[in-house]
């Protein structure tokens, strides 16, 4: 599958009502920065890790409105993540989402704001689950304690920023496999994880096992979708991906395809959709929205 199919489209249509509602400035004179972070954070993305947080709530027949703050808050920090990878002392791409990067549709001191503004709107999400629309879907304050660590963990210098670093740090030099996994599982991994343990976070009847399953379920689509990043810069296109081909091969970056070759790369994607598939049946979840997922993960093109 190359495509998000028709089931996952209500997955979809709720974020994106969500997230138009996400950006309330009561304040004109911050409009610009306003419009700044809406511009981010409402392009055209594939919505993959709210997708993914609300198929992982429905395989656990949770009511969706118990993990709506929790897809919110990571777009937000993935959006952000985006902003600030593409400025030049990182990336330095001008293009994304098939339009021109934050700082250069505005400039880089806006770019790094917004960057801050949507992280720490990600938790305010979180801690108010203002999003909760009745009774049902309020969390407990150790619930929601246990989902802001989670992602503060995942984004933080353990998690997403780690990996950044990590990243900019190989850039030029040939690294050991591992350091390359772990590099992915920083950077990437570890924000696409949580979009399964989150929601696994609201669902208390979970067993130390189910609960455990479900992690290493994260921990293997986190690696395989950055895998699939890596091999899409080499095999795709500029128009398709919306951001620019070849980024990481202009720059030098260690990536699965520069040190393994794209062949072996691809294979390395396909074992990990061999162990994820195995996983989620292990799981012992009515989850097809899920698999889906899983499927898309592998063989996206863009
Ligand atoms: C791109 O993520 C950045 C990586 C972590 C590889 P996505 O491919 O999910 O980007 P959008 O949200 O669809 O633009
Ligand atoms: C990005 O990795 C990881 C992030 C935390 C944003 P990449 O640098 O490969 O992502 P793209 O290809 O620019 O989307
Ligand atoms: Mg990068
Ligand atoms: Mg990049
Ligand atoms: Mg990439």
């Amino acid at each position: 599958m190359t495509d998000l199919s028709e089931t996952l489209r209500p997955y979809q249509q709720r974020i994106d009502q969500i997230l138009e509602t996400t950006f309330s400035n009561r304040n004109e004179n911050l409009e610009p920065l306003y419009a700044a972070m809406r511009y981010v954070a409402l392009g055209s993305g594939k919505r993959m890790r709210p997708l993914l947080v609300y198929s992982t709530a429905d395989a656990l027949q949770l009511d969706l409105g118990l993990v709506d703050a929790s897809a919110v808050a990571i777009e937000l920090i993935h959006a952000y993540s985006l902003v600030h990878d593409d400025l030049p002392a990182m990336d330095d791409d001008d293009l994304r989402r098939g339009r021109p990067s934050c700082h250069k549709a505005y400039d880089e001191a806006t770019a790094i704001l917004v960057g801050d503004a949507l992280q720490a709107l990600a938790f305010e999400t979180l801690s108010k689950n203002a999003l909760a629309p009745n009774k049902e879907s309020a969390l407990t304050a150790d619930i929601k304690l246990q989902l802001i660590e989670t992602l503060a963990s995942a984004s933080g210098a353990n998690g997403m920023v780690g990996g950044q670093i990590m990243d900019l740090a190989g850039v030029g030099k040939t690294l050991e496999i591992d350091q390359l996994s772990s590099m992915h599982q920083h950077k990437t991994g570890q924000l696409i994880q949580a979009c399964i343990t989150m929601p696994a976070i609201c669902a208390p009847h979970l067993t130390d096992n189910e609960r455990y399953t479900l992690h290493s379920l994260g921990e293997t689509i986190g690696l395989a979708f950055q895998i699939r990043d890596d091999i899409l810069d080499q095999i795709s296109d500029t128009a398709t991906l919306g951001k620019p081909q070849g980024s990481d091969s202009n720059k030098g970056k260690s990536t699965y395809v520069s040190l393994l070759g794209l062949d072996q790369a691809k294979k390395r994607c396909q074992e990990l959709h061999t162990k994820a598939l195995d996983q989620l049946s292990q799981c012992q979840l009515s989850a097809s929205s899920l698999r889906l997922l899983v499927d898309f993960i592998v063989s996206r093109n863009r």
